[in-house]
């Protein structure tokens, strides 16, 4: 696969205007994504649980313009409130993907977007609210497409939500999804997400995923420079090759279905990532002294209690506790006991594997 296959030839339609509308989740991380090259390459393979119910839902309206123009034309609004600070990052969005979708300048297009989880929650809203834009506008191109098939276009929406959010490649299907060339993964590859392809023990059907939400605020450092500081880390090259090692183990992990090994390579990798943000330079602290009581928390209840529970991070000091289905009555008791009172607010998400997105 390369680039050149998501270039189109002429559309068999004209279409003047139309609408359209897609539902697409969040996605965490176990073996992160952390480091890129030009053109939303990424430094390493990463693999993700799909979620549920932290979804963005986009609606999409388009009218042909009289004639193209230089500019893209079109407004965004979240919620209803219009979001001119949005603007920006769409038009480098639609200036990436020009090239694949080259109706963009032919349409003024009104983009109204929500979010199932609260705006300011500190969940990252880029890959839901990223791969439900792509997967808007793939819609239009199967519109004027109409005989494009169901592999072409979930392939294309997963390499343009890509090219929005690097984890956005991740959100187009589920529940768990590849994103990076790996040798050991057939079929995978550094320009889209692919389904994951190899057996999975029925102990991670129904994977429970409890977001606490430590901290609401704005990051400090954002996704993108923390990227960046990966070029010239002192720890970078160990770094992608163990990412690329913890996959491997993940498919024996994945097919036995052996819980303790699964758990040390989801919280090493946690713990690295945030480990490469300390030894950057300029080095940086995301989580919060509440998401280490969390995680303190976390370990002692798993030792006396014998469950499976476990954490992950994003880029934030949120706390994913990832726990199978069968142990959900005792977590979730364990959760409100004793994890919430260290949420802002006490707000936390109860989330779970999901399935990937749909038309809305
Ligand atoms: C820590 O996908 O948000 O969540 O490609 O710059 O938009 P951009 O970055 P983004 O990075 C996600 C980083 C992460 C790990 C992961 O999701 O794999």
């Amino acid at each position: 696969m390369t680039e050149q296959d998501f270039i189109p030839n002429t559309y068999a339609k004209e279409i003047s205007s139309g609408k359209t509308s897609w539902k697409s989740p969040s996605n965490i991380a176990l073996v992160k994504y952390w480091g890129k090259k030009e053109g939303q390459i990424p430094a390493n393979p990463s693999i993700s649980f799909t979620l549920d119910n932290c979804a963005t839902t986009t609606n999409l309206n388009f009218s042909k313009l009289a004639k193209p123009i230089e500019d893209y034309s079109f407004d965004i609004s979240l919620e209803g409130k219009v979001k001119e600070d949005f603007k920006p990052k769409i038009a480098t969005f639609f200036k990436r993907i020009e090239k694949y979708l080259p109706f963009l300048k032919e349409y003024h297009f009104t983009i109204e977007t929500s979010n199932s989880f609260p705006h300011s929650s500190g969940i990252a809203s880029s890959a839901s609210g990223m791969s439900a834009l792509a997967l808007c506008l793939m819609d239009i191109e199967r519109q004027l497409n109409p005989l494009m098939s169901e592999g072409y276009f979930t392939q294309k929406a997963s390499f343009l939500a890509r090219l929005g959010s690097g984890s956005a490649a991740r959100s187009i299907q589920g529940p768990i999804v590849q994103w990076g060339n790996h040798n050991d993964t057939e079929g995978s590859s550094d320009l889209i997400g692919i389904k994951y392809p190899y057996k999975v023990h029925e102990v991670f059907e129904n994977y429970c995923d409890t977001i606490l939400l430590v901290d609401k605020g704005q990051k400090q450092v954002s996704s993108t420079v923390g990227h960046d500081l990966m070029h010239n880390h002192p720890f970078a090259n160990q770094r992608f090759d163990q990412a690329h090692e913890n996959l491997t183990s993940l498919i024996s992990i994945f097919a036995s279905g052996d819980l303790n090994e699964f758990i040390k390579i989801v919280e090493s990798e946690a713990l690295t990532l945030h480990a490469m943000m300390m030894t950057s330079m300029p080095y940086f602290i995301l989580m919060k002294p509440n998401t280490l009581e969390i995680i303190n928390k976390i370990w002692a209840f798993r030792e006396q209690s014998k469950t499976h529970v476990c954490f992950t991070l994003d880029a934030g000091a949120n706390v994913h506790v990832l726990y199978p289905e069968s142990e959900k009555s005792i977590i979730d008791q364990f959760i409100k006991n004793e994890l919430v009172a260290y949420c802002e607010n006490g707000q936390y998400i109860c989330d779970q594997i999901g399935f990937g997105a749909k038309k809305a």
